[in-house]
């Protein structure tokens, strides 16, 4: 969504009571909530490095394989050393990727609103598959960057691989950061909470070709008041044991805003015209998990793991026009989930073929939150002829008539979406739908209307940032909601404090 109510701008009231509920001592949620010190990107710590970014880490088999993936600011060669103690040991070499389609801004005062009119930014990726690993342990690694400078290693990390089946496991989910005011101080509280992975709902900057809003590029315009809210500013923290994409694989699925150019969002001729719509900077940061590369309508961004008892599903679903949603031609959804679709097809054959504990689908469009553009039905529209101009949908919405029935009939215990960045969710016939996605901003409205089935939500709280960790063990899964931060509400109250868990609920025993 791109409304702007509320923006969580208070921060300084906290008086950071009891924040142990998390294991955060005060002192630490209480700098978090004032003005921490930005963490420096590995460009300011070292203005001479090769690389843009720390690694981060991706993998369709957890338990056993993990790719560390890193940029670069040309094509570098690299290698990782890792093993299952501090001294490491092994060491398996990178395969170096030209990465396309990331820009600098024209000019440093600003980016050319046309792409093609901003110069491309030479990037280099570097991915290392780690293999046969032990599932249930920890990987110690660090990563060394081989270019013109000679050899450039960094610091040392670690990750779990996933856990047998029946084992415990902990994650949280992510999403809508789009360089929210804020929203580096809620990941950082998230960075700092136990957990295994991350789940990634979508909408991870606002235009995915704009390099600036991924890492630090000298000489590259940044929105003021945005400088350091980049992706990897923000996931990449790592003082006062924040643990981010250094330390744990993450899940992600596409939203609207990774639609490589986004003037199929508010253009009507870009909408209408299905080569609009590619993905090629989405699918090539986390390009492990889309191994086809395809970036056009016709490509694959849909994919499914199994970690510990929980097999994952990440779609694609999104959509945001700039018209009304019942002018004609209509909202209009890409990737497809009409119920002959390719990804429809696929996540029955998933689903069905599962055998795991748990099951839980990420996927970006909010299928059941309040809001105006929830009564917009997700399938293709008509034009009304008794009133021309007017879009219909006769078939229905197929998330509400399509997915839903899905999820019903295969034991998907949750999904979890973003796009409307509330914290919402809802229980319908043993099925949890979750948004948790108040993370650096808010656009619920109090008046905002129900769901058009009616279904009203079982809490709704969106007077404090905040985001979810959900606990899987023998006894089963748990969601927890973490308050970061304190606010000013609706009623001008404060309520709470930062670390709070203001819900506990059972997701499947
Ligand atoms: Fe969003
Ligand atoms: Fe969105």
């Amino acid at each position: 969504m791109k409304l702007s109510r509320r923006d969580f701008l208070k921060g300084a009231a906290l008086t950071a009571v009891a924040a142990g509920a998390m294991g955060l001592t005060p002192a630490i949620a209480e700098q978090t909530q004032s003005a921490p010190a930005p963490t420096p990107t590995p460009a300011q710590k070292n203005p001479d490095t090769m690389n843009y970014t720390e690694p981060y880490m991706v993998t369709l088999h957890p338990a056993t394989e993990m790719n560390i993936i890193w940029l670069t600011k040309e094509l570098c060669n690299g290698y990782v050393e890792y093993g299952e103690t501090p001294a490491l040991g092994r060491r398996v070499e990178a395969v170096s990727y030209r990465f396309e389609g990331l820009r600098k801004s024209a000019t440093p005062e600003g980016y050319d609103p046309i792409p093609e009119n901003n110069p491309e930014l030479k990037v280099g990726q570097l991915i290392a598959t780690l293999t046969d690993l032990t599932p249930g342990s920890v990987v110690y690694y660090r990563v060394t960057t081989v270019g013109s400078k000679g050899e450039e290693t960094g610091e040392r990390y670690f990750f779990k691989t996933a856990p047998l089946a029946g084992e415990s496991f902990e994650f949280v989910l992510l999403s809508d950061m789009q360089m929210k005011v804020r929203t580096k101080e809620t990941i950082k509280i998230l960075g700092q909470a136990d957990k295994d992975f991350i789940i990634f709902a979508g909408d991870m900057g606002n235009t995915p070709w704009k390099a600036g809003e991924w890492f630090n590029v000298e000489g590259c315009y940044e929105v003021p008041g945005e400088e350091d809210r980049g992706f990897f500013e923000c996931l990449h923290q790592n003082t006062e044991n924040t643990h981010l994409l250094q330390y744990m694989p993450v899940f992600p699925c596409p939203g609207n805003h990774e639609f490589d150019d986004q003037r199929v969002c508010s253009d009507k001729t870009f909408a209408l015209d299905d080569s609009k719509y590619t993905w090629r900077v989405y699918m090539q940061m986390f390009r492990p998990l889309y191994p086809q590369q395809d970036y056009t309508l016709s490509g694959t961004r849909w994919y499914s793991v199994d970690y510990g008892d929980l097999h994952i599903c990440s779609l694609s679903i999104s959509r945001w026009n700039a018209w009304d949603g019942f002018e004609y031609p209509g909202w209009i959804t890409k990737d497809d989930i009409s119920p002959d679709s390719p990804q429809v097809q696929w996540l029955v054959d998933d689903l069905r073929s599962s055998k795991a504990r748990f099951k839980w689908v990420t996927q970006h469009w909010h299928m059941l939150n309040r809001g105006e553009d929830g009564y917009y039905p997700v399938s293709v529209a008509v034009e009304d002829p008794d009133n021309p101009g007017r879009a219909m949908y006769p078939d229905g919405d197929y998330c509400w008539d399509v997915l839903r029935p899905i999820y019903e009939a295969y034991g998907v215990n949750a999904v979890n979406f973003g796009h409307s960045h509330v914290y919402e969710r809802y229980l319908i016939n043993g099925v949890h739908y979750i948004e948790a996605a108040s993370i650096g901003n808010n656009y619920r409205a109090t008046g905002d209307p129900y769901h058009f089935s009616g279904n009203q939500p079982v809490i709704e709280e969106n007077n404090f940032r905040s985001f979810m960790r959900v606990r899987v063990n023998a006894q089963g899964m748990v969601g927890e909601g973490i308050q970061a931060s304190v606010e000013a509400s609706d009623v001008n109250t404060e309520v709470g404090y930062c670390g709070r868990i203001f819900e506990t609920f059972t997701i499947a025993e």
